[in-house]
């Protein structure tokens, strides 16, 4: 459903790079462009994925049949405000944290189709995790567009709007709470002897490794750590210890925080 389709990018900075990579890696026959204020950023960017370069948003805006939202929140409405009064109408998929898809459809003109998504930072390594949810007036295929653009870079879920601060609070900040727990393997893996870059790798490899085989086997994460706890092992001492320190109520702690700070910081619009 991206075939041939014209995607521009309205900024082109880290996230926008994401997509463009994963797009031009994954979806050969659509067409990309990008505008951006840093004339030898958009140069880069169209000499390494091919993407066509506009001189202005709205240039970019009347040329595309999907365009990202790709700046941040704080400048998000004057650069729709630019674009607001264009001749043609595209897709609008926002990426930009915590504007809702009522403020993009308001900053557009009302009838605006808008898709608004909230990936991760592992997008930048194709391996994100993404959830859109519809603005009022996007069609099914519509959203069908956004899902195929999001799983270039990962996977994607759709969702309610209500749901996105429990995403924002799960997956988009996530990514931080997994570094946490790596830095601290790691230095585990120092205190019992192993050098600082082994442990490390073996930390990382452990994470990627587990998260890989809980979604090939679509196992449950119980059943699986059940596998690797023999009766009187190693490995039910350690989760005695994990438990001992609450890491369960720690990370939903963390989640929720993390999804009510969001929504303070949404209702400030
Ligand atoms: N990075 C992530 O992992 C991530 C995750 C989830 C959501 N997001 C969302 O993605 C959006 C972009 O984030 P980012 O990390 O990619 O930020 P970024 O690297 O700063 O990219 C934003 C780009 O927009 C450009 N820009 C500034 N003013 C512009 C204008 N008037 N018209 C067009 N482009 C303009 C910026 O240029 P200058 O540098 O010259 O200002 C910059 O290249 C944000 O809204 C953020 O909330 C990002």
């Amino acid at each position: 459903m991206l075939d041939g389709k014209r995607i521009g990018f309205l900024g082109g900075g880290n996230m926008a790079e994401a997509l463009l990579r994963g797009l031009a890696k994954n979806c050969g026959s659509v067409q990309l462009g990008v505008s951006d204020p840093r004339k030898d950023r958009v140069s880069e960017l169209a000499t390494q994925y091919g993407a066509k370069t506009e001189s202005d948003n709205r240039a970019l805006v009347d040329w595309a049949d999907v365009v990202v939202l790709a700046v941040k929140p704080q400048i998000a409405a004057e650069v729709l405000a630019e674009v607001s009064d264009c001749d043609s109408s595209p897709l609008l998929v926002s990426v930009a944290a915590g504007l809702t898809t009522g403020f993009l459809e308001n900053a557009l003109g009302g009838a605006a189709h808008v898709v608004r998504a909230m990936p991760n930072t592992p997008a930048l390594v194709g391996a994100g995790a993404t959830a859109i949810c519809s603005g009022t007036h996007a069609s099914d295929s519509d959203m069908e567009t956004a899902r195929l653009l999001f799983d270039a870079v990962g996977i994607t879920e759709v969702v309610k709007e209500s749901q996105m601060n429990a995403v924002t609070g799960l997956s988009g900040s996530g990514p931080a709470y997994v570094f946490l727990v790596l830095d601290a393997l790691s230095d585990a893996g120092v205190k019992m002897g192993l050098p600082r870059a082994t442990a490390l790798r073996l930390a990382a490899q452990t994470m990627l490794g587990s998260a890989k085989l809980l979604m090939e086997t679509n196992g449950h994460p119980g059943a699986l750590k059940d596998m690797v706890t023999s009766p009187g092992g190693t490995t039910i001492a350690g989760v005695h210890a994990l438990e001992a320190g609450g890491l369960r109520t720690t990370l939903i702690n963390a989640v929720e925080a993390a999804a009510h700070r969001a929504e303070e910081l949404g209702n400030r619009e």
